[in-house]
């Protein structure tokens, strides 16, 4: 390489790296013309808050309509396949490791009649309503003592709420909606 060919080389390096700094500092100059429209910027946080607190509100038995307006259908379909390995959802499904759950919602625990249930939930009582489903999934082993499924629970209130919803479509009477 002669000299002028190490020029050459030498220059393009630099107009490239010109052209990288230039595009940053239009980047800069764009971002700081839209940060101060303080308005857009405020409503995002409140929004944000008001969410928050209202999934905290809704994390125990609380206010179960707040709860389930957290989650969806669609989502209660994806958040299934944590219990699908235990539990058949469609209509007609049989028992598997966990009793069938076509028509769950609004039925009795612990009452369909081939599946063997622990004693606990067999002798449980209720019904599963939407608080009783609420609170069975954030910790299935403290509101049913003593009950044989083997899982810890669902922590996120919009998990809980998404799959009551979507239990709530699996079956041939849907509970109405609070
Ligand atoms: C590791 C297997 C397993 C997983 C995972 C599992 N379950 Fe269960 N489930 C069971 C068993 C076993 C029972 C019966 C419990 C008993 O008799 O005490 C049961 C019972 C139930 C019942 C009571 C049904 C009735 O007929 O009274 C509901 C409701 C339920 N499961 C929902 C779920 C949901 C929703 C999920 C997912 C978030 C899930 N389960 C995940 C094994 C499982």
């Amino acid at each position: 390489m002669n000299s002028f060919e190490v020029n050459k080389v030498i220059s393009s390096i630099i107009f490239v790296i010109l052209v990288i700094i230039g595009i940053n500092k239009l980047a800069d100059v764009i971002y700081k013309v839209k940060a101060p429209e303080g308005n857009t910027y405020k409503v995002a946080t409140e929004t944000k808050k008001i969410s928050k607190d209202d999934n905290a509100k809704a994390e125990g038995v609380g206010n179960i309509k707040v709860l389930l307006a957290l989650g969806s259908i669609d989502h209660g379909k994806i958040v299934f396949k944590k219990c699908a390995a235990c539990h058949s959802v469609s209509k007609g499904g049989s028992n598997k490791i966990g009793p069938a759950l076509w028509g769950v919602i609004g039925r009795k625990a612990g009452s369909i009649g081939d599946f063997k249930y622990s004693k606990a939930m067999s002798e449980f009582g209720k019904s599963w309503d939407f608080e009783a489903m609420n609170t069975f999934l954030i910790k299935p082993k403290d509101y049913v003592k003593g009950t044989k499924m083997a899982y810890a629970g669902l922590k996120k209130g919009k998990d809980r709420a998404s799959i009551i919803l979507y239990l709530n479509e699996q079956g041939d009477y849907p509970l109405p909606l609070p």
